[in-house]
Order: C-alpha cells, then structure tokens, then sequence
C-alpha cells in the first residue's frame, strides 16, 4: 500500500487572518486557504486536514464548508472534544475526525490525547460521530498504553504524534523510532489504522521508514514553509514585471 499524504492548509489560514482577521469583508483578503487546497490537490495530495479551533485563530467555519463542498479530496477535519465542534462535525460531514487535545494558550497540538483519562468522553464522542458516517482518527502519544486505550473507544484510526521524534537529535532519535515502532505495532495488532503527524519535514520524513504499518503522514507546516520557499522567486518576478510598466 503506498503511503498517503494528508496536507494540512491550517497556516494558510494563519497567514490570511494575520493580516485581515479584523477586515474580512476587505476585497484583498487572502491567502485563500480554498485555493491552497486546490493547488494541494494538483500536487498530488490524497486528503486535506483542517482544524477548525475554538478559538478560530486560522481557519474559520466558513473554510471548512467551503473546502468541503469545493474540493473532491476525503476531508480530515480535525477538532477538539467539545459538544461545539462535534456539532460543526456533525453538519460538515467530512470523511474523517481526527479527535486532538486543544488548549488556547499552545502554538499548536503540542501533545497526544489522554484516552486513558478521558475516556467515557472521547468514546461518546467517537460514537457520535461514527453514527454520521465520519470515521475517526485519535491523535496520541506514541504510547502502548494509550493505543490500547483507544482501540477501546472504537475508534477506527490512530495518528501517532511524531512531534518529539521530529525534533529529536543524537541518541533520542532511536528511543523516539523505537516508542513510534512499539505503538505502531500496538495499533495494527488492535486492527486501527495507523497514521502519523506533527513536526515532519524534508529532511527527517525518510528516518520514519523504520516504522511499520503507517497508512498515511499528515504534514502541513514544512509544505507551506517549502512553497515559500519554491514560490518567492516567481512571486517577486512578477511584481517586477507589473511595476515595469509604470508610465513615468
Ligand atoms: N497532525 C495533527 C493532529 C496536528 O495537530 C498537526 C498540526 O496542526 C499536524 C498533524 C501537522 O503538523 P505539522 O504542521 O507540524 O506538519
């Protein structure tokens, strides 16, 4: 099975309201991230992710409909454990939850869920969600005891957070590789599929091949860093050709 590329767009959003959060009827809004999911799409993605967060720092719920009506890509919507957002799932419809902690002063997820602790809520929660049709992912620690947790709440999917592996350096990087091979192992002996996110860039993606049984890698902030990367020459030749035609 080859691996799938889940594109998380949520910087796009990012970027747009760092700008014009307080001015979204203004004609210049942008960037758009229904166009980013677009130009994802023709780059080969295999699913978008977008997370809507309670307190709307990037995408909006506007987004989230749009891109889900506009785009023909399975649609990963990611979310907090909250009667608010399962509500907003339950309207979407996307193809998939993926269920993460959420608290308002992080940059982004910083950690796994604790099924363990949360679990009458988290199950409750995937029920409701399954019982519209959407399967659901749980995002956790490379951890055995949580995927064992989360095979309990019926969930079909787990991602596994390589955010610690992403950054390790020296000796860490194999303890990291071996927590994400254990729990990997876990989650295909429990019959969940088993993806993988967080932290995941150009450099570090190939030293996660010792992994087994991944499904899919959803990675957003090192492809929006790269198409500034790949995309700023052409922007800023552009320009240049518009202003030249400046009248003097
Ligand atoms: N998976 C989950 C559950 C996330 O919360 C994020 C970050 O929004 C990602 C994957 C993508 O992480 P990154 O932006 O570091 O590639």
């Amino acid at each position: 099975m080859p691996l799938l590329l889940g594109v998380n767009i949520d910087h796009i959003a990012t970027l747009r309201q760092a700008r014009y959060a307080r001015m979204p009827e203004s004609p210049n809004v942008e960037p758009s991230p229904l166009v980013a999911g677009q130009d994802s799409l023709a780059g080969g993605a295999d699913s978008l992710t977008i997370h809507v967060r309670g307190d709307r720092r990037h995408m909006q719920d506007a987004d989230a409909f749009r891109i889900r009506s506009e785009i023909p890509l399975p649609l990963n919507f990611e979310m907090g454990v909250t009667d608010e957002m399962i509500g907003i799932a339950l309207k979407l419809k996307p193809d998939f939850a993926c269920l993460v902690p959420e608290s308002r002063q992080e940059i982004t997820t910083e950690g796994g869920l604790d099924v363990s602790a949360g679990f009458d809520k988290i199950r409750m929660a995937v029920a409701r969600l399954q019982d519209a049709g959407i399967k659901v992912s749980l995002f956790i620690d490379p951890d055995v005891a949580q995927v064992r947790s989360a095979a309990e709440t019926c969930a079909e999917m787990i991602e596994l957070h390589t955010g610690c592996f992403s950054n390790a350096t020296g000796a860490a990087v194999e303890t990291e590789l071996q927590r994400l091979i254990d729990a990997a192992q876990a989650g295909h002996a429990a019959a969940l599929q088993v993806n993988a996110g967080h932290g995941i860039n150009y450099q570090n993606l190939t030293r996660l091949w010792g992994v087994p049984h991944l499904a899919e890698l959803n990675i957003g902030h090192s492809i929006v860093s790269r198409a500034m990367r790949v995309g700023m020459t052409v922007a800023v030749r552009e320009m240049k050709d518009l202003m030249a035609s400046y009248p003097g």
